[in-house]
């Protein structure tokens, strides 16, 4: 088996279980309502029933799985395929493409979260940009979907959000999880929640994702439904929300036979965007749990602490 690089090894206290407790609540949510263009009763009561399951998983979980979203299967299959060949690619042959030009991390050496090193590794963005663009597009359409759903969730108009991502700052990256003989010590990605607005994944069925149960803070495992995708709340949400839908922590287990593919797709606002908990939502009442923060500049100092500002707690009144 072999000595395991302690770069990877978690604190004992974060080491995954090797058992799973699987996340039985999550919901699964149907959205074939929103592509019949039909303008009935029925519909719009669907409509309305939709926007309340979207609602609750918001709030319950932080994250949901779509079915019949409207993606294009065949879009998706394509991207899988073109990241599965070029992770077959020889060593070598992936470390001529540095993902990251100023050579602090070679693409293969992956990224660190809280300065544990995660068993997985990705490409450079500009790689496979021309499928990356036509999928980004189905992404692109599903984000602005499920931001309506979440917006007239909140009692907003549907279009509420969309002002923030005219200029989007939205990211596609292809992971792959290579088998670890370490399941125990490593994990694929450790511990964190996502800053941005929405994360959408694809992932294949191997299985990983672990989300942490609001109810009882358990690690409980996201059961992977063939062709859907994964849907969680980011930072960004929370603060809108004022702490309606919290950002919730996820990690992801490796495999120690079976290699896992993921492609998660970041729906970021504008650079510029000036991101506070909205004037619609708070009140006397309610008064404002977040200072205000612009998007750019807190992606910067999250990366220079090498992940270790994880979140927004520290925007925190
Ligand atoms: C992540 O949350 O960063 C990755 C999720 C996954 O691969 O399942
Ligand atoms: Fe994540």
């Amino acid at each position: 088996m072999g000595e395991v690089d302690p770069a990877f090894v978690q604190e004992l206290e974060h080491r995954p279980k090797l058992g799973i407790i699987a996340a039985e609540g999550i919901p699964i949510i149907d959205l074939s309502t929103l592509s019949s263009s039909d303008a009935t009763p029925d519909r719009s009561q669907a409509l309305e029933g939709l926007v309340k399951q979207v609602g609750n998983a918001c709030r319950d979980w932080g994250f949901f799985q779509v079915i019949n979203h409207g993606v294009s299967l065949e879009k998706r299959e394509k991207i899988f395929n073109a990241s599965k060949k070029f992770f077959a690619q020889p060593l070598e042959e992936k470390n001529k493409i540095r993902r990251d030009d100023k050579g602090a991390l070679g693409y293969y050496d992956t990224e660190h979260t809280k300065n544990v090193r995660d068993w997985k590794e990705y490409p450079p963005a500009f790689l496979l940009r021309e499928i990356c663009e036509d999928y980004a597009k189905e992404m692109e359409r599903l984000a602005f979907k499920l931001m309506e759903l979440i917006a007239l969730s909140l009692g907003l108009g549907p279009d509420r959000f969309h002002g923030f991502f005219k200029d989007q700052t939205s990211a596609i990256r292809l992971n792959h999880y290579p088998p670890c003989p370490f399941p125990h010590l490593a994990l694929g990605v450790g511990r964190h929640k996502d800053p941005g607005g929405l994360t959408i994944l694809a992932q294949d069925d191997v299985g990983g994702l672990e989300v942490k149960r609001k109810s009882d803070g358990e690690w409980t495992w996201v059961n992977p439904t063939p062709n859907s995708y994964t849907i969680n709340v980011g930072d960004i949400i929370q603060v809108w929300s004022n702490d309606a839908y919290e950002s919730v922590e996820h990690r992801v287990k490796v495999n120690p036979e079976k290699e896992r593919f993921s492609i998660p797709y970041f729906f970021g606002p504008a650079h510029y965007a000036i991101v506070k908990p909205l004037e619609e939502i708070v009140n006397e009442q309610n008064p404002a749990k977040f200072r205000p923060y612009n998007w750019a500049e807190f992606m910067a100092n999250r990366k220079r602490s090498n992940f270790q500002k994880l979140d927004v707690e520290n925007l925190q009144i």
